[in-house]
């Protein structure tokens, strides 16, 4: 499933990312620093260095936003985030296509993370930068994605994806993975349309026994596949 999350960063986060991105002038390295390394020979971007200050601040006001977030979590159903981490693309600079690897350390704990999902958060407005859309393919085909400043696509992270070439301007984005309490892609897409369904009911008014039985068997779904 992709899930497009609008807006959630708001106004004031999105001023203390803007600000705090404008100070980091020294903290963009080379993107290549987190690849692995099939990532490595496709990767052309920069990011902000991933222990800087800058980025421990930036991640934080992403993670408080994501943790308010009702679509976020229903959708994703977080069990461990990584901390989101920030990159640049300028003209010329590409992600080639690849798949994101399978398990990261966490830097803070040292837990080990699997990656169901991943997620990008724009940060540049579309219409500053031509070319840049992330592309993910799935069994339905190649999806192509460039999405308003502050908007997430969370996508699974066994898709292959890139970000193809700039061509005009400047892109940053933010960019992080998900481990979710519930690995299978499928079961996770159940239990969100059950979820957005008992809500919909809910809102219009529905018998009240029938939403309590529904709201206990997505708890009990919930229960029998979550992974923890
Ligand atoms: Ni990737």
């Amino acid at each position: 499933m992709l899930l497009h999350v609008p807006a959630v960063l708001d106004a004031d986060a999105f001023r203390r990312i803007g600000a705090r991105l404008d100070a980091a002038a020294g903290d963009w390295v080379d993107g290549r620093a987190t690849a692995g390394h099939q990532g490595a020979a496709v990767k052309h971007n920069q990011q902000i260095a991933e222990h800087s200050k800058t980025s421990i601040e930036l991640s934080d006001v992403v993670l408080s936003a994501l943790e308010r977030n009702p679509l976020f979590i229903s959708g994703a159903l977080p069990n461990r985030v990584y901390p989101p981490l920030f990159n640049r693309y300028s003209e010329g600079m590409h992600f080639g296509g690849h798949v994101d690897g399978a398990v990261r350390i966490h830097p803070g704990s040292g837990h080990k993370i699997r990656t169901d999902l991943s997620a990008t958060l724009f940060l540049s407005a579309p219409e500053s930068y031509d070319g840049g859309a992330l592309l993910i393919e799935d069994t339905f085909g190649v999806h192509s994605v460039k999405l308003p400043a502050g908007d997430l696509i969370v996508y699974p992270a066994t898709s292959l994806h890139g970000v193809e070439a700039i061509t005009r301007g400047v892109r940053v984005g933010c960019f992080f993975w998900i481990q979710s309490l519930i690995r299978d892609d499928g079961q996770r897409t159940i239990l969100f349309d059950l979820d957005r369904a008992i809500q919909q009911l809910t809102a219009t008014g529905a018998d009240q026994a029938s939403c309590v039985q529904l709201a206990g068997c997505y708890h009990n779904l919930l229960r029998m596949w979550t992974d923890t």
